[in-house]
């Protein structure tokens, strides 16, 4: 009996002081943290990047999309947005001919999809017959959208910059359209409904985003109150 109650002692004793390891409370972020740099050279494994989808038609007329994680706004005067791609993509070609793109804002549910987009070329299949997407033409630029996106972007190519490896597409913003439902305040698409991800280059993962942390005028005051 006593070599029972010893045995159950020692596994309650390493259960708990492997819980106490595992507190998020042991030590403050402050205590925890270590600043030391590591170098790992000139990169652009930098996390996170956005992941979006890039539409496009070919010089007959065929709908073609393409993920890409090297984009982002870069003007807001007027609204435009830039997305770098590789000469030997389909989508370069088409971009270059038709002088229009869309942007597609994936949700979380079409993770699967975003992957096939960029795997696969558009010279080769057809993506949007494979996926089962389906492909809208833009109202204002020649160009295509992906219905299901919840948010699309029409896109008229106003610049185009050579860097190397990738070429920059600057499009200005010709409209935005967001889905009815995924619309929240003042008439803006609203991030906990649209669900966006986003893409960790090197690793190529997909992650949602997390929790709400606040928002940019109440955070600044905190720090200006320190
Ligand atoms: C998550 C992800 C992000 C990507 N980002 C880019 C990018 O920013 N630029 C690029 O040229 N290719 C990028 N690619 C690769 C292209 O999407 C891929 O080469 C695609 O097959 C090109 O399609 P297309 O030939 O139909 O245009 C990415 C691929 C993935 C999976």
């Amino acid at each position: 009996m006593n070599r029972y109650l010893g045995i159950v002692g020692i596994i309650a004793m390493v259960f708990l002081m492997n819980s106490f390891e595992n507190h998020p409370f042991k030590n403050s972020p402050e205590e925890n943290q270590d600043n030391t740099k590591l170098s790992l050279g000139a990169k652009t494994a930098l996390v996170p990047a956005p992941v979006w989808v890039i539409g496009s038609y070919d010089k007959n007329g065929k709908p073609n999309v393409m993920t890409s994680a090297w984009v982002g706004i870069c003007c807001s005067k007027p609204p435009c947005v830039m997305t770098s791609i590789r000469k030997a993509t389909y989508t370069f070609g088409n971009i270059m001919e038709r002088k229009a793109f869309s942007v597609n804002i994936p949700s979380e549910q079409f993770a699967k999809e975003t992957a096939y987009f960029g795997s696969v070329s558009g010279r080769d299949v057809d993506k949007f017959k494979v996926s089962g997407l389906n492909p809208v033409k833009c109202d204002l630029v020649d160009a295509p959208y992906i219905k299901e996106f919840p948010i699309v972007v029409e896109c008229k190519l106003v610049q185009t910059l050579e860097l190397g490896s990738h070429t920059m597409f600057i499009g200005e913003i010709m409209d935005v359209k967001v889905d009815k439902a995924m619309l929240g305040e003042k008439e803006l698409p609203d991030i906990e409904k649209v669900k966006p991800f986003v893409f960790t280059p090197g690793s190529s993962n997909f992650f949602g985003i997390g929790e709400y942390l606040g928002s940019v005028s109440p955070l600044t005051k905190e720090v200006e109150k320190k």
